[in-house]
């Protein structure tokens, strides 16, 4: 936490106006009041400070604003819908650090339905990105939590996964051509909507997942597909997280296209969201220990989701893995079956002070990955409450960790290293990454050291430094001091 009676130093008088000059008044933030929702996180887990924050109207007011600060020697933290899970839009303490935002540049600025193609600026909230693909008769699908709020800048500096990787791929796979603005002010014009075309190095793929901290992603060209014409959803209670899986298996081989989500959640989870979330019911006559959401769609108009649905769910009725299931039977019900599942991580936070593990393994290893880890964690802090949730098609599961019911917030907290050392050993073993979709931003760089050393670390150093020679773009977050 900040000193708060430290005067944050303001920036240069000639380098406010040089920045004014480029990017007009509206394009300048220096009012404590305007900054203070852009200095802490959504989980509260930082507080920084900032003498400014420049809100850019185009790549060419960027682009001047960058040569200006490069020049100058200003670090600076690029900033989204600042949702990030790992403080990755956050500046730090200093007080040195200004914040870009890019939520000005809103445009999209093209779709084709022949190319399947969408050119989005940076600033474009993900939902709206979705709801102009569906205007036209397509899909974007790109789908998480915060996709109200998230842009398509923050999503692809992060590479995002969410809900339908096991269909879609990551934020990555949904990319074919970027349009940048470098440390130095540089603009790379990639906005190429090619699905081949390997000319060199794949920069577009460097500054996708490097969190900013190699340059802004100005624009880009996301693919687009066939909306869906047929969906089913269904909540199913299973035995165990074997059974989960082997569900997961029985629907994959069956029809692998037509798996657009599948999600783990424990009993634990369903519970905080039954509790917490204002409107939640539980669609099945009995409460379960494991759950599974599975959901189905195509964009064939006549495939009968429905019926692949009800017929491998009996099958795995019969076999016992499945115990019970509802059906959604309209939009409301889907909705309603989703909003358990989205409400987790709000749910967690009203019951209490919680640590995030963000980790994959391979698919197979997901079982075992939520039993050991529920047992460590548990014998780590006696009375703590393991909360695994998520995207069990693609082996990234969320295994929180709830503080013991009347512990002190604080004092759970203090044990996060500890929480996260303890699923992160367990993840090791089975070949999985400490960080699977939030990204390492500034809560785990030290971890980066450990899991990627030797000579990818030093790889990844080296780009930093011919890219961002200055260190300037995003310091403090990805790679460890
Ligand atoms: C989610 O999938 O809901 C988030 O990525 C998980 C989290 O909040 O830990
Ligand atoms: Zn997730």
């Amino acid at each position: 936490m900040p000193d708060t009676a430290m005067p944050i130093p303001a920036l240069p008088t000639g380098l406010l106006d040089a920045l004014l000059g480029v990017l007009g008044p509206r394009g300048v933030v220096t009012d404590a009041r305007d900054l203070e929702p852009h200095l802490s996180d959504w989980r509260g887990l930082y507080r920084g400070a900032s003498p400014a924050m420049l809100r850019p109207a185009s790549t060419e007011e960027l682009s001047m604003a960058m040569a200006i600060l490069h020049a100058a020697g200003v670090p600076v933290v690029p900033q989204g819908g600042n949702t990030s899970m790992v403080g990755g839009a956050m500046p730090d303490e200093s007080g040195r650090q200004v914040i870009v935002s890019l939520t000005r540049m809103n445009r999209i600025r093209d779709l084709d339905p022949v190319d399947m193609t969408m050119v989005a600026e940076a600033g474009v909230v993900l939902k709206t990105a979705q709801d102009a693909a569906a205007a036209a008769g397509c899909l974007f699908p790109l789908s998480l939590g915060a996709e109200g709020t998230a842009t398509v800048g923050g999503v692809l500096s992060t590479n995002a996964g969410g809900n339908t990787t096991v269909r879609y791929g990551n934020a990555r796979d949904l990319m074919l051509g970027l349009e940048a603005v470098m440390p130095d002010g540089g603009v790379i014009h990639g906005l190429r909507r090619l699905r081949k075309d390997n000319t060199g190095y794949a920069l577009r793929h460097l500054l996708v997942g490097a969190e900013g901290t190699l340059g802004f992603v100005t624009a880009a060209v996301l693919r687009l597909f066939p909306r869906p014409r047929a969906e089913a959803i269904a909540l199913c209670a299973v035995a165990d997280e074997d059974a989960a899986l082997s569900l997961f298996r029985r629907f994959r081989d069956r029809d692998e296209g037509a798996v657009r989500a599948f999600e783990y959640m424990s009993g634990t989870g369903i519970d905080f969201a039954l509790k917490h979330i204002e409107g939640a019911t539980l669609p099945l006559s009995e409460r379960a220990d494991h759950y599974v959401l599975v959901d189905l769609a195509s964009s064939r108009p006549d495939a009968d989701l429905r019926g692949l649905m009800e017929a491998v769910l009996e099958e795995a009725l019969e076999a016992g893995e499945v115990l019970d299931a509802a059906l959604a039977e309209s939009e409301a019900q889907r909705h309603a079956i989703w909003r358990l599942r989205e409400e987790h991580p709000e749910a967690q936070k009203r019951e209490g002070a919680s640590v995030k593990n963000d980790v994959s393994v391979p698919v197979s290893k997901v079982p075992e990955l939520i039993r050991r880890s529920n047992a460590a964690l548990k014998a780590l802090i006696p009375g703590s409450r393991p909360v695994p949730f998520g995207h069990m098609g693609d082996g990234n599961i969320h295994m929180n960790l709830e503080q013991p019911e009347g512990m002190e917030a604080g004092a759970f907290l203090a044990r996060s290293h500890d929480i996260m050392d303890c699923v992160n050993a367990i993840v090791r073993e089975l070949d999985g990454s400490f960080s699977a979709e939030h990204g390492v931003g500034r809560l785990k760089p030290d971890m980066l050291a450990e899991w990627r050393g030797g000579a990818e670390l030093e790889t990844m150093r080296r780009i930093k430094a011919a890219l961002d020679p200055k260190g300037l773009m995003n310091p403090g977050k990805v790679l460890p001091a």
